[in-house]
């Protein structure tokens, strides 16, 4: 059993007639966080999510919404509570979108995105463009609150939003301000600028002041990737909770994670084969969500790459090398070789077994490195489904029957190396 950790002052907050618990929020992201990775996420938590949301639907380009044209609506009854993500610019169709989603799909909440830095977005005036016309801003929620109160009064209206535009406009009290002046019931703070994108550091002095400041739950959100960095930010910033985006990218059990730490549990130590699990599961989740196997196999390999990084030698080490050699599967007895290598029993390194040689070029090299990287080539480089799950099978079979799974060794976030190099500084001028 490992050791758990302090429980918050905070564990969860109210949401109208909702507890909250625990206290966090899959944070929405377009292209990662559809119907199946929610549902992944919810079943790995053991059901103990906090708050889900959509991916943000557009609302600019239908001059009458129409419900059946975008697949960010889906959601499963036992996603919720459940919030759908709005944005667009103008007040009329944002309010008129908020009142078909919530007459006909009867969300949790109705949530409007400020905080969007893509160009497209954002540089038509939407999403985090807002921070720059906040009297649209407010108009926008003005008319989304009413309309909700006339048609769906149990349905509360909530804000996601960045804490400025840039460096020099930042303007987070301002915008929590309005927010409840409007009748916004929880806030969602991302601690950067649009012009910051995904990178840098989150500003949670920013958060921490808003938090204080309002009468409303302030979450706060940026970099959360552990279960020591959601509870130090609960306790030293404020927050109602916390939202989190990419460290479930990296860690889909995160949620599940807290929660333990945060009814006292001690924390769940994930076997390799559990985290192997995950695979099988993600791809019925996307199938029955109407995905094709190649989109399904895209989306697995998506997860993999991060997830991968978790695998790890345990103190048996270089017994699992022995037992994947038995098990004959000869890619993985290359990279065992390279681990053993390590131990003065690689008889064949100037043959030179791939893993062998990465190995000795780290010098006081990471064996473990060296095989989470042999699992995620393994299963990266399968052409379809079935020699994805026939790997997976050889994997869990075999090589990865005595490693160990550490998700600690999972995020890298700011880091957030990924996501930079995604976004670089490409909002920069605009
Ligand atoms: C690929 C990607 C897509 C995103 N899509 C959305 C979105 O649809 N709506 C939204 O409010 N934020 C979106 N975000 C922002 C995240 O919700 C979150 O605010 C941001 O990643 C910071 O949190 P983190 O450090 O925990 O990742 C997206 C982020 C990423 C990386």
């Amino acid at each position: 059993m490992l050791n758990n950790f302090k429980i918050p002052k905070k564990t969860s907050f109210g949401l109208r007639s909702l507890e909250i618990f625990p206290n966090t929020i899959l944070s929405p992201m377009d292209g990662v966080t559809d119907a199946p990775f929610r549902r992944l996420c919810r079943v790995l938590s053991g059901d103990r999510m906090g708050l889900l949301v959509s991916e943000f639907v557009p609302t600019d380009g239908d001059a009458v919404f129409n419900l059946d044209g975008h697949k960010q609506l889906k959601f499963f009854p036992e996603e919720r509570p459940f919030g759908v993500q709005i944005f667009g610019r103008f007040p009329d169709r944002m309010a008129a979108a908020a009142k078909k989603i919530a007459e006909s799909l009867l969300p949790d909440f109705i949530e409007v995105n400020a905080g969007c830095p893509a160009p497209k977005v954002a540089g038509k005036g939407s999403g985090s463009g807002l921070l720059r016309d906040l009297p649209r801003l407010q108009e926008i929620l003005h008319e989304v609150k009413s309309t909700l109160d006339a048609s769906c009064p149990e349905i509360p209206l909530t804000l996601k939003c960045r804490i400025g535009w840039d460096s020099e406009s930042i303007n987070i009290m301002e915008t929590l301000a309005i927010a409840e002046g409007e009748g916004v019931e929880m806030l969602t703070v991302h601690g950067r600028t649009r012009l910051q994108g995904y990178n840098g550091l989150a500003d949670w002095d920013w958060i921490g002041k808003a938090a204080a400041a309002a009468r409303i739950p302030v979450i706060g959100n940026g970099d959360v990737n552990s279960v020591e960095v959601a509870r130090e930010r609960i306790d030293n910033y404020g927050v109602s909770g916390v939202s989190i985006g990419r460290g479930a990218m990296h860690n889909p059990w995160i949620f599940g994670q807290i929660a333990d730490a945060w009814e006292g549990k001690p924390a769940h130590e994930i076997t390799a084969a559990e985290a192997l699990d995950v695979f099988p599961l993600y791809y019925r989740f996307k199938i029955e969500d109407g995905s094709t196997e190649m989109g399904a196999l895209g989306r697995l390999k998506q997860l993999g790459a991060r997830l991968c990084k978790g695998f790890c030698l345990g103190e048996q080490g270089p017994r699992a090398c022995r037992g994947a050699e038995a098990g004959g599967a000869q890619s993985v007895s290359k990279c065992c070789r390279g681990a053993e290598a390590r131990h003065d029993e690689c008889a064949e390194e100037e043959q030179g077994p791939r893993a062998c040689r990465g190995a000795e070029a780290n010098g006081a090299g990471d064996e473990s490195q060296d095989v989470a990287m042999h699992i995620r080539q393994t299963l990266l480089t399968a052409q379809n489904a079935d020699e994805f799950f026939g790997r997976l099978e050889d994997l869990r079979n075999g090589f990865a029957k005595d490693l160990r799974y550490d998700p600690s060794r999972l995020v890298n976030l700011n880091g957030a190396k990924e996501t930079e190099l995604k976004f670089g500084d490409q909002f920069a001028g605009r």
